[in-house]
């Protein structure tokens, strides 16, 4: 009788590890981060155990013990004192993003500071464009993004990521930071956006839920997978430097597509939920949360991705070092 042997290379764990085709690394983490104007100290998100709003000073000191675990990136999510028509607090010199960016470039020059592009947090509709008439408009909301991640980049951004899903926002940011000389300042792209369940948690998190309606106008059936190469290809035309997808668990087969497809930088994120569930799970002892999450890590990594943004990346880079006896 013939068969094979698969077997022979799991029999024993050195054997499997020189065998293994993915690894998660600290370097390939992101770490989302909420600051929050007028907050001293932080607060924990009651649906995200581990998770909180930070304060600037706490904040600082975030980064300070971020950086001793060896994360190389964060990105960043502002809760504003003020919320008006116009979102001005996403792009006033001195927003609570903006002193944030300043804050982690003075502690660690070497973090890479991406931040969220977005206007629900800063308008009362919670729409991440410009509302008239009901309608979240395309066009007038392109110049009010822009103008936000160039303030990001004159406080010190590397990485700005646009997350609103108007089109032409990619071609609209490239341009507006070349005018003002950020020719170095990189788009990594929400190019792949699905209007997605799993955002509960993060908009509780951000008090950026919309006010009225939905955001299926402009993010991305779930339905759809042929349309995300097409999603990918304009950010690419108009001048992104990474793609990302998101959420990344349940869009596994997307991230593998944008990888078959294209050779940029491709990041996935594990939204707010994916992490909720986990740390539910866990707690109830239903699942082991370390073996789980670093399942999926690998998940992201197999699907293709290079930048795996997660609130799990403070875990996941203690227990890469715990493996690796530092
Ligand atoms: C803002 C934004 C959202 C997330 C990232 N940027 C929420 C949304 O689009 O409703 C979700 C992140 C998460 O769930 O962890 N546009």
């Amino acid at each position: 009788m013939s068969f094979t042997r698969h077997r022979r290379l799991r029999s024993h764990a050195s054997l499997r590890a020189l065998v293994r085709e993915h690894a998660v690394a600290i370097d390939d983490l992101v770490y989302p981060m909420f600051v929050e104007e007028d907050l001293s100290g932080a607060s924990e998100l009651p649906s995200m155990p581990g998770v909180h709003h930070y304060g600037i000073e706490a904040f600082r000191r975030e980064i300070e013990r971020l950086s001793e675990l060896g994360i190389k990136g964060i990105l960043l999510f502002g809760l504003p004192a003020e919320k008006d028509e116009l979102s001005t607090s996403a792009y006033a010199e001195h927003g609570i993003v903006q002193e944030a960016i300043r804050a982690a470039k003075a502690e660690n020059p070497d973090m890479v500071v991406m931040t969220d592009v977005c206007l629900c947090q800063y308008n009362p509709a919670g729409h991440c464009g410009l509302v008239r008439d009901g309608k979240i408009v395309n066009d007038p909301s392109l110049e009010l993004i822009a103008k936000t991640a160039l303030s990001h980049a004159a406080a010190g951004a590397d990485v700005v990521a646009p997350s609103d899903m108007m089109d032409g926002r990619v071609a609209k940011i490239r341009e507006m930071l070349d005018d003002h000389g950020y020719l170095d300042v990189s788009i990594l792209s929400y190019a792949v956006k699905y209007a997605s369940a799993f955002y509960g948690p993060f908009r509780e998190a951000a008090n950026s839920a919309p006010a009225f309606g939905d955001r299926k106008t402009y993010q991305m059936d779930p339905a759809n997978a042929r349309e995300a190469l097409l999603e990918a290809q304009s950010d690419i035309e108009e001048g992104a430097d990474m793609l990302m997808t998101k959420p990344a668990l349940s869009y596994l087969d997307v991230t593998l597509r944008l990888r078959q497809a294209f050779h940029l930088p491709i990041a996935t994120y594990n939204v707010s939920a994916e992490y909720s569930m986990v740390k539910a799970a866990a707690r109830n002892g239903w699942i082991d949360e370390r073996s789980t999450v670093m399942e999926m890590m690998t998940s992201f990594k197999r699907a293709g991705a290079d930048i795996i943004l997660t609130y799990h990346a403070p875990d996941v880079a203690t227990w890469i070092r715990e493996e690796q006896g530092r």
